[in-house]
């Protein structure tokens, strides 16, 4: 094909894959199957590899991600990212609405209108058009101050990658920037199938928290398979500055932004209460989370002249529905058992309608729970959704109480595999005693292994682990990598192409280093901290099995529980085989040389994180830290040489002011790097 024609072609496709993207995501109208459309941008791909000048940084190509960033620069707003006022009560709207009236009156101005919209439970961002082109995706941060995330928010198929500069008037001259603000979240069906996979420890809580966690993260191809999508709300920059909230929610859609489209302009106070009234059930219908109703000015040009407080603008206000409740029975209570042999009890419910989806089951912790609860089988109970996709049995309708309900007894066996069940003194759980047996407890252990923090290993789900632990094809994790071809495809729903993606995946785990083994294998109480902690005192598990209970208790952040907890680990019949068969495998059984490091800023330092930090992540930030010749801890004593808080920091910075350890923020600890 010659230039000529490839060019025409690139433009065809990209025309095409463009609009499909819009009939897919904007207006939940697919008209071609996801193969085709794959075969589109696959085309794209191709051409664009043969006839590389025909890239341009807005083709649908530059999607997929890739790219890696360590740090993500911090940049300052054009404007400060306002928060809004929240109100869980119709009368607060109302004193607004009548605060806003007078304001408006005191202006000259008419009876205030109001846009009502939908408040998307996500994270927010702002996008940076120049000359039409994205040139920046930046996280809220602190409302002045967020992170450069371009590379993450460029996979999101709904964030356009360019808005027609000659949109009309309003984006006039060219060298205009225009700033679209605006929520990304997660789509509960894709928050569903991301946590599937995922072991209980790594499942994020909501679809809000994993949306967080992905935006954070550094790889841009993870983010491009996370699917996230991005809505709209707010855009400054235009031309006309008076133009209506309305209007302008109608032009973000022209530019080929997604708003949702659910938003209604309210002439007066009973309008908006009707819209509230109105999408307090509707909105648990939607793909996505909501958590209430944002009521903004619709004349813009009043904006500034009512003017924000220090955190909010006087012309918005966001009234939130009260978290989700439903009553129903308590049927059964079915026992749960972890991978440390925990035996969790789960309540089976009748199914109730909550929150948009059918409820049947709810966590009930353990047995003091039910104590504390006072509730017995039959019993109605009152259950919640507050964000968290699990529910909780919140109380118990004692007036209520039916006649001929029972105590909910501790089994006297193990439910997985009818082994007698111990509880420890002082703990409050149960625990089945059949350790090396138990199917249940072996599926948790490899899952555990598997577990993103741990070896990482993809394509290794829960249902898969349980049948290859049913088949008894894997008794522990060093089995995992003695498995063959045949084993794997013979196996239910797997075929030629999963069970070598299961083959690649173990292949590649064993690139994760000692550190994330000494997690992996699963001794109790050492978390990913510990596991580097001991990594730097023990440089091989040979090492660590030898190391007595003292010299265990003399490295940093490690106490008499965790020494003791190590020792016993290695005093189970069933470690020293599977430690020889993952040694076999060759999974890296000690530390490599140490590196060098980036400078030595940190040099003897014992550093603790706490609170949410802005720009980095936990992991990566500990990474600068240890690259730096400093270590990383995990509880404050006198002996801490720094803590770095970032926000929402509770107890530990609590007591690292008590004890007077240097503390010192976010910006801070960047300046130190
Ligand atoms: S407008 C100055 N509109 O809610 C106006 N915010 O609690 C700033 N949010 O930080 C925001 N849906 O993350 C606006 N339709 C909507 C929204 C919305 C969700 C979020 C946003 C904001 C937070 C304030």
């Amino acid at each position: 094909m010659d230039s000529v024609k490839a060019k025409r072609e690139v433009e065809r496709l990209r025309g095409e894959i463009d609009r499909h993207n819009r009939l897919y995501y904007v207006d939940a109208r697919p008209v071609i199957s996801d193969f085709e459309f794959d075969k589109l941008l696959e085309r794209l791909i191709e051409l664009e590899k043969e006839f590389p000048e025909l890239v341009t940084p807005d083709s649908p190509t530059q999607r997929v991600g890739g790219e890696i960033t360590k740090i993500f620069p911090a940049v300052v707003h054009k404007e400060p990212m306002l928060s809004l006022s929240n109100t869980y009560s119709i009368d607060e709207v109302a004193d607004f609405y009548h605060r806003v009236e007078k304001l408006v009156e005191a202006e000259g101005g008419q009876l205030p209108e109001f846009v009502a919209e939908l408040k998307f439970d996500g994270v927010a961002i702002s996008l940076l058009y120049r000359d039409g082109l994205l040139v920046r995706g930046a996280t809220r941060g602190d409302g002045t101050r967020g992170d450069d995330i371009t590379s993450n928010l460029r996979t999101i198929p709904t964030v356009p990658l360019s808005i027609p500069v000659s949109a009309g008037p309003l984006f006039g001259a060219q060298g205009s920037e225009v700033e679209v603000r605006g929520e990304v979240f997660m789509r509960k069906e894709d928050f569903e199938k991301l946590n599937e996979d995922r072991t209980e420890e790594d499942r994020f809580a909501n679809p809000r928290n994993a949306t967080a966690g992905t935006l954070k993260l550094q790889d841009s191809a993870e983010v491009a398979r996370r699917k996230m999508s991005f809505v709209a709300y707010f855009v400054n920059g235009l031309d006309d500055q008076s133009m209506s909230q309305f209007s302008r929610l109608r032009r973000l859609e022209a530019l080929g932004f997604m708003t949702g489209g659910h938003y209604r302009l309210c002439r007066n106070m009973d309008e908006i209460a009707a819209f509230i009234g109105e999408w307090s059930e509707k909105r648990l219908k939607l793909p996505y989370e909501t958590d209430g109703v944002v009521l903004k000015l619709n004349d813009a040009s009043l904006w500034d002249r009512l003017g924000a407080t220090a955190k909010s603008p006087r012309w918005a206000i966001a009234y939130k529905y009260p978290a989700q409740q439903a009553r129903t029975v308590l049927k059964s209570v079915v026992f749960q058992v972890g991978r440390l042999g925990t035996i969790t009890p789960v309540a089976e419910l009748k199914p109730v309608k909550l929150a948009g989806s059918t409820v049947s089951r709810s966590t009930l912790h353990n047995f003091d729970e039910i104590e504390r609860l006072g509730v017995r089988l039959g019993d109605h109970v009152m259950i919640e959704k507050s964000g968290e996709v699990i529910p909780k049995v919140v109380s118990v309708l004692l007036d209520e109480r039916p006649p001929g309900t029972a105590t909910i007894e501790v089994p006297e066996t193990c439910p997985d595999c009818g082994a007698k069940l111990d509880r420890p003194e002082g703990e409050v759980s149960w625990y089945c005693s059949n350790e090396a047996g138990c199917p249940a407890q072996k599926t948790g252990r490899i899952l555990h292994f598997s577990s993103r923090n741990a070896m990482d290993i993809q394509n290794l789900g829960a249902s898969l682990v349980e049948q290859l632990v049913r088949r008894e094809l894997v008794g522990d994790p060093g089995d995992l990598y003695r498995l063959s071809r045949e084993q794997l495809e013979n196996l239910e729903r797997m075929g030629q192409k999963s069970a070598q993606n299961v083959l690649d995946a173990l292949a590649e785990s064993r690139k994760r280093g000692y550190e994330r083994l000494l997690y992996a294998i699963g001794i109790r109480h050492v978390g990913r901290a510990t596991a580097r902690e001991l990594a730097g005192a023990c440089p091989s598990i040979e090492r660590l099995r030898q190391a007595g209970q003292d010299e265990l208790a003399a490295v940093p952040d490690i106490g008499p529980v965790i020494a003791a907890s190590i020792r016993d680990f290695f005093s189970k019949p069933w470690v020293p085989e599977m430690l020889r068969k993952l040694e076999e495998a060759g999974m890296p059984m000690h530390a490599d040389a140490p590196k060098a490091l980036v400078n030595s800023n940190f040099e003897g330092l014992s550093v603790i994180f706490t609170g949410g930090l802005q720009r980095h992540d936990r992991q990566a930030a500990s990474e600068l830290v240890l690259e730096r010749g400093g270590r990383i801890v995990t509880s404050v004593s006198k002996k801490t040489g720094l803590v770095v808080a970032g926000s929402d920091a509770g107890s530990k910075l609590d007591k690292a002011l008590k004890l007077g350890v240097k503390v010192i923020g976010e910006d801070e600890f960047e300046g130190m790097l």
